[in-house]
């Protein structure tokens, strides 16, 4: 059992609202049943000295696991050195060239300090590009947590959606005139999409999309007939690779589905857990970002620690050592033997299951019916998987709400803790009888995820 730092949550709780660092959805978090203090490699060691397996890798940015060395010791190195400089940096300007050299639309790259804040230039890029105003985004993908594209999330309360094209923000406190900037999309079903944009096509600024929703398989020939739609109508794509890049593949989703935007924005992963976010694009539409360019033909864009030394080191680092084509193969054999264990062991306990995502990206739903879109997956048995996501802890894994990811350091023996653990929290959770009621449960939650439309 794991032990509480009864010490620590007691101040967090004084100073920090709620003991916790996000305020998002609506499984939010309770007091902290235990404070992480160091890593390496796949596992994590609490306050109190208990190793945990760790397969959300900090929201799954630490693709080379905790503390890597190659990358700690750069960091060290430059730190040594100075950590913010006003003008462009040595450090920024190689990762340009290498993030250039591995993304397929990457020309031109502005680093930033997190996905969010690419989010928030891409869509700047794309309106001052195309001169138009509305962005096309998907059902329950999120992109950051700036206003502009914070509506109808996996985080939203569903309950109050409207039906799409038309956007329900995420959280009070956005201005309520965003929603005319916004349309929303069913994911993966691209006849409704195309009437979506045909019937809006004179105003549509750019389309965003996830490749993988947040753990959701993509169809390719969805992902194709959106970059068709794209260049038919002349609408720029972003691709928004924050949780892709650098992990499906060296060249992201892009090259792993062969679909290449005209914008990508990147994190996570590429900072290998600094932090860091990359806009990257063609010339034309990176021009842009161009300080030498006209007033009419420039947006504006600065922040004090973008393009930052430190973590443009780290990012530098992480590129290098995925480079060995080795590491794909393990992250994705990880990947493919998770999802077949994972399927063994629903299996054993009789529990109907649907296996997506792609590579090291790996996400499950407890159906018999197949999942390829947001409201496919209101419709499943969401309170088994809280209930199984609640019981890891117990078992020594740090497996957040119920998407896995794995890193380099992530190999059979980590493959067999993460099982044996899966196995164990399914059998607490049959013998405390939850089991069967979570399938009880479900019919309720199912009367609610449906009335959306
Ligand atoms: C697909 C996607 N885009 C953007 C973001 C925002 O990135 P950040 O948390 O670095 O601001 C996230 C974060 O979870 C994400 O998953």
């Amino acid at each position: 059992m794991i032990k509480k730092p009864l010490s620590l949550v007691k101040k967090a709780t004084k100073y920090v609202p709620g003991a916790s660092y996000y305020t998002a959805g609506q499984n939010l978090p309770t007091l902290p049943e235990f404070i992480l203090h160091r890593g390496n490699g796949a596992y994590v060691y609490t306050t109190e000295n208990e190793k945990m397996l760790d397969v959300t890798l900090a929201h799954s940015s630490l693709i080379l696991g905790h503390n890597h060395p190659a990358v700690s010791n750069a960091v060290k190195n430059q730190i040594d050195k100075g950590s913010a400089f006003t003008n462009i940096t040595e450090p920024a300007i190689e990762l340009s060239e290498i993030m250039s050299k591995t993304i397929p639309c990457a020309e031109k790259i502005r680093l930033v300090n997190s996905g969010t804040e690419a989010s928030i230039l891409a869509t700047r890029i794309v309106r001052a590009y195309t001169g138009k105003n509305l962005i096309l985004k998907f059902e329950g993908a999120y992109h950051g947590f700036a206003d502009n594209l914070l509506f109808n999330t996996n985080y939203g309360n569903s309950n109050n959606w409207d039906n799409y094209p038309s956007p329900t923000p995420d959280s009070i406190g956005i201005p309520k005139s965003l929603k005319n900037d916004i349309l929303i999309a069913p994911y993966n079903d691209l006849s409704k999409t195309k009437s979506i944009i045909l019937n809006n096509k004179a105003n549509i600024a750019g389309i965003i999309i996830e490749p993988v929703m947040r753990g959701l398989e993509t169809n390719k020939s969805f992902i194709e007939g959106i970059k068709n739609i794209s260049i038919n109508e002349n609408i720029p794509l972003i691709f928004d690779e924050v949780i892709t890049g650098y992990r499906l593949s060296l060249g992201g989703a892009q090259e792993f589905f062969g679909v290449t935007p005209d914008i990508a924005i990147y994190g996570k992963a590429l900072g290998a857990g600094y932090p860091i976010g990359a806009i990257t694009g063609n010339k034309k539409i990176m021009n842009l970002l161009n300080p030498q360019s006209s007033d009419e033909n420039r947006i504006f864009s600065i922040g004090s620690f973008h393009s930052n030394p430190i973590s443009s080191t780290a990012a530098l680092m992480c590129i290098k050592e995925l480079q060995n084509p080795e590491n794909y193969i393990k992250l994705n054999e990880f990947g493919d033997n998770l999802r077949s264990g994972l399927s063994q062991i629903f299996s054993e306990y009789k529990i109907p299951h649907f296996m997506t995502g792609a590579g090291s990206i790996v996400e499950f739903f407890f159906t018999s019916n197949t999942v390829s879109n947001y409201r496919d997956t209101l419709k499943t048995n969401l309170n088994l998987k809280s209930l199984l996501s609640n019981q890891l802890p117990k078992n020594f894994i740090v497996g957040g709400g119920g998407r896995y990811t794995s890193s380099i350091f992530h190999e059979e023996k980590e493959l067999s803790w993460l099982l044996e653990g899966i196995s164990n929290s399914l059998k607490e959770i049959k013998a405390s009888g939850e089991l069967e009621k979570s399938f009880e449960k479900n019919q309720n939650s199912l009367a609610s995820a449906t009335k959306m439309g």
